[in-house]
């Protein structure tokens, strides 16, 4: 941390396009008098504005600890509990892992922290705002992937990720050098100007990716299996970027049920069953916790219904 968070690196700049550095340029309202300029020198201009603009910019941004803070949750629909009594805390500079058989909970659980639905009864704050009376304020600093991943179907991912940079205020020369960044990481410029309702799972995924990336850092994420759909390169730099952005700051927290992701990936683990928590700490104190367990699958299984003979 000590970062300025609207810092851009020469590196982000230079793997940008030709038509995308001249429109950086504009942005940054840099005046270019010859007709003919070697893209280096347009680099090293940009690079010198850039410079200039990051010593101006005001404090860096840290999160309220816990930046999660769910407190007796309880979620009904009619006669059915979704989630029973839930405690659940997340600091900045922590992935936790909200694991549990299929029903569990966790969608429930990462819907009413976001905001789409509201609790039967408890509380949820983000980043030190409670959801219910602060709601914009509460989702300002939230990213969301969601289980089924919809979005606008009529944008390009081009609009939808210039789009979501303008919501969060994000200043328009940081976001044209964060798309390129995140549309490179996630393989997505083959789709740039597509539109969104004819990608598939996997890429509709990276592109809600993209859009939440393009936002100024330190994020408060709840991300619904986000690993299930992508391939093997896809998975992996998401993982590499999280871990990244867990040591920079930000808070995280996963669903899934693919425990190696969460084995790499997670500090520490929430595993819930039927709507209650069954166990919770680091993978070292489940283990120390289940005698018979030697990983997290046995932990996991042990604690839902037992280990299969
Ligand atoms: N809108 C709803 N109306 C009625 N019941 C619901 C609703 N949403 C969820 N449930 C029920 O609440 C329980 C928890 O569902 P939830 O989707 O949170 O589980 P989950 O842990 O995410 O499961 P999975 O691993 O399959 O995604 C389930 O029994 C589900 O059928
Ligand atoms: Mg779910």
């Amino acid at each position: 941390m000590g970062e300025n968070h609207h810092l851009i690196e020469r590196a982000n700049v230079e793997q940008m396009k030709n038509k995308e550095l001249l429109r950086l340029a504009q942005t940054l309202k840099l005046s270019i008098l010859d007709r003919k300029i070697l893209r280096e020198e347009l680099v090293d201009k940009i690079m010198k504005e850039i410079d200039f603009r990051n010593e101006a910019d005001g404090p860096e941004f840290i999160l309220h600890t816990p930046a999660i803070n769910i407190e007796s949750l309880i979620k009904r629909f009619g006669k059915k509990v979704a989630v029973w009594g839930l405690n659940l805390q997340v600091n900045p500079g922590e992935i936790v892992g909200l694991v549990g058989p299929n029903g569990a909970g966790k969608t429930t659980t990462l819907r009413i922290l976001t905001g789409i639905i509201k609790p039967t009864s408890g509380s949820v704050e983000v980043n030190g705002f409670d959801m219910l009376s602060d709601p914009i304020r509460a989702k300002s600093t939230i990213g969301y992937i969601p289980e089924k991943p919809t979005c606008y179907p009529s944008l390009t991912v081009r609009e939808y990720i210039t789009f979501m940079a303008r919501i969060y205020e994000v200043p328009a020369e940081v976001a044209l050098v964060r798309m390129r960044q995140f549309v490179d990481m996630f393989q997505l410029d083959e789709f740039l100007d597509s539109y969104i309702g004819t990608l598939s799972k996997g890429n509709l995924q990276r592109a809600l990716l993209v859009g939440i990336f393009v936002r100024n850092p330190p994020y408060v994420l709840a991300l619904d299996e986000p690993i299930y759909g992508l391939d093997p390169r896809g998975a992996w730099n998401l993982k590499a970027y999280l871990k990244q952005l867990r040591d920079e700051g930000s808070a995280i927290l996963i669903s899934t049920h693919i425990l190696e992701v969460a084995a790499d990936l997670c500090d520490r683990f929430v595993i819930m069953n039927e709507s209650t928590v069954v166990g919770r700490g680091t993978l070292d104190e489940l283990l120390a916790s289940q005698e018979n367990a030697t990983n997290l699958e046995e932990v996991f299984l042990s604690l839902t219904g037992g280990i299969p003979q």
